[in-house]
């Protein structure tokens, strides 16, 4: 068996660089979702299931960073239990702009046996592609990494891309309304990746790698930018301490 564990930042490393999601991060991406993002595969099949609630006849789905498609397949598969075959005219674009990530994806695909004219993985920049005739936007731990002047208008641009009805999902880290309470959720994040297996130099090297790269917004303040940018209905489907998710919906 290949070792997928997540060592990326067991040994002390002479100088940290800013986080990227390079070769060894792919790699080994699924056990370090699963073991780093508290509820993992739980938030993944809540979105998964929202989708195929919202998803349309003949209109896209879309996974904006959706890293190695671990979403895309759920929500293939979602359909299929929802809608007892995969319907034709379904179809998902799942992006990102990590080449690993990418190969990641298209071989857990081919693996499972998923036709690549269901779920096309596109290596490319959200902040460039074009959103067009889309039920269903899906952006998990994706929106925590664009940075926040460019923000707003990928939220519009979703907005515009989406049909009546449609539905955007997003999932992030965020920080409290109050800087105390923040401390205490990060700190019980802490504890959830100690009781993952990460050791205290992993937990430190990691945050400073990240410092910069991940900026999270505050949950009041990104429930504003979604309705700022023109969604008319913003809820929480999803929060643990630091972690929530939002579903938009545009009417
Ligand atoms: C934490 S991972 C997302 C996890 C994934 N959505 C899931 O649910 O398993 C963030 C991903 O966003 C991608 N990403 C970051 N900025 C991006 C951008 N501007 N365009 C496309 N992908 C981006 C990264 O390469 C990375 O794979």
């Amino acid at each position: 068996m290949e070792d997928r564990k997540d060592r990326v930042f067991s040994e002390t490393l002479g100088q940290i660089k800013p986080f990227e999601f390079n070769e060894s991060v792919a790699h080994v991406f699924d056990d370090m979702a699963g073991r780093s993002i508290p509820f993992y595969s739980q938030v993944e099949q809540m979105t998964a299931s929202l989708a195929a609630t919202f998803w349309q006849e003949d209109t896209a789905v879309y996974d904006l960073g959706c890293s190695t498609a671990t979403c895309s397949l759920l929500v293939y598969e979602e359909v299929q239990k929802q809608y007892g075959i995969v319907p034709g005219g379904f179809e998902i674009h799942a992006i990102d702009s990590s080449a690993p990530m990418c190969t990641e994806a298209n071989e857990k695909l081919r693996s499972r046996g998923i036709d690549s004219g269901t779920i096309h993985v596109r290596h490319g920049d959200i902040l460039d592609i074009d959103i067009k005739n889309a039920s269903v936007v899906i952006m998990n731990y994706t929106l925590q990494f664009i940075p926040p002047l460019k923000r707003e208008g990928l939220i519009r641009r979703i907005v515009s891309g989406l049909c009546e009805n449609g539905v955007l999902l997003v999932s992030d880290k965020t920080f409290q309304t109050h800087t105390d309470i923040s401390r205490i959720f990060i700190d019980k994040y802490y504890d959830y990746k100690r009781a993952r297996g990460y050791s205290e130099l992993e937990i430190s090297q990691k945050r400073e790698a990240l410092e910069n790269v991940l900026v999270p917004y505050h949950v009041k303040e990104e429930e504003t930018l979604f309705l700022k940018c023109g969604f008319s209905s913003v809820d929480i489907y999803f929060s643990w301490y630091n972690f929530t998710s939002f579903i938009c919906v545009k009417r």
